[in-house]
């Protein structure tokens, strides 16, 4: 590939996704396009650019920079957000006036391990305590990738997926089987939406949460992206909600509506000038 095909096809992805793709990823590059090269009876990178230019190159463009995005997920990632979530969810549900929902956003959920497993903290939760029962919950993922969000729809999950997280006993608790595959039981997936949407679009019409998870995600944008997409974070969180973000990212010194919670590395709160009335 010539320097001047990577760079523009670089370009097209950052655009759209606002992932950067290092001059140490042109094997990505290789691998994860040949089949859409292929499809397109293209002979290298080097002829996709003037197809991506061509008229109806944008659908073309869409597709290839969603196909460079790494969509690795598992259920209950990292274990300690979702320890931290537990006891965070019983205060907000105690603080929510009856007939208000809890409302949560996996953004950034990929094929939907994040947004179940929030639905089965939850489930566990109303399980415990009767008071909890009655609390309406609304858990929302979206992704860029319209292939993830069929999949996060689906909820249909390998054995290899399932293995990656989930205790035994939630698997068989939660979880059907269907064949060689595990489905997310109904009652489990009733709180759950995946819609398409991504993180650089205007997100206000997805209203505001009390738990907004975006993990793992920041790691793939630069500065300005990061901080840009943090901002907008920041504006869909209500009063006392909280963010959390990968083991590897951080807000600090990104923008200053958020702010760490006192003790637990990875949770942000708003600053309190953003603060409006819940
Ligand atoms: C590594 S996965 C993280 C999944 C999950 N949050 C977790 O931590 O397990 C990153 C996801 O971010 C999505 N993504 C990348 N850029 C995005 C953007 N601009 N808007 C929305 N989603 C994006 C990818 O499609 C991918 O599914």
């Amino acid at each position: 590939m010539i320097a001047s095909t990577f760079d523009f096809l670089a370009a097209v992805v950052k655009d759209r996704t606002g992932g950067v793709i290092g001059a140490d990823q042109r094997y990505m590059l290789e691998t994860r396009l040949a089949p859409l090269l292929k499809r397109e009876a293209l002979r290298d990178l080097d002829a996709l650019p003037a197809r991506l230019r061509a008229p109806q190159g944008e659908a073309l463009a869409q597709e290839m920079a969603e196909l460079l995005t790494t969509n690795e997920s598992s259920f209950f990632r990292d274990g300690r957000p979702f320890d931290h979530l537990r006891p965070l969810l019983r205060g907000l549900h105690a603080a929510r006036p009856a007939g208000q929902p809890l409302r949560l956003w996996s953004a950034a959920c990929s094929t939907g391990q994040e947004a179940y497993s929030m639905a089965i903290i939850l489930a566990e939760l109303a399980e415990g305590d009767p008071g909890f029962r009655g609390r309406r919950v609304e858990i929302l993922g979206t992704d860029i990738s319209a292939r993830v969000i069929g999949r996060a729809r689906a909820g249909v999950f390998t054995p290899f997926e399932v293995q990656r997280g989930l205790p035994a006993a939630t698997l068989t608790r939660r979880f059907q089987e269907e064949g060689a595959q595990w489905r997310v039981k109904p009652e489990v997936a009733a709180c759950c939406r995946f819609e398409r949407a991504n993180l650089l679009a205007d997100l206000r019409g997805f209203g505001r949460f009390d738990v907004i998870f975006c993990r793992n995600v920041l790691i793939y944008f630069d500065v300005p992206t990061k901080a840009r997409v943090l901002r907008g974070l920041a504006q869909q969180l209500v009063a006392d909600g909280a963010l959390y973000l990968g083991a590897a990212e951080t807000a600090i010194g990104l923008t200053d509506a958020l702010v760490p919670h006192a003790t637990e590395r990875g949770v942000y709160g708003l600053a309190a000038p953003q603060r409006l009335p819940a």
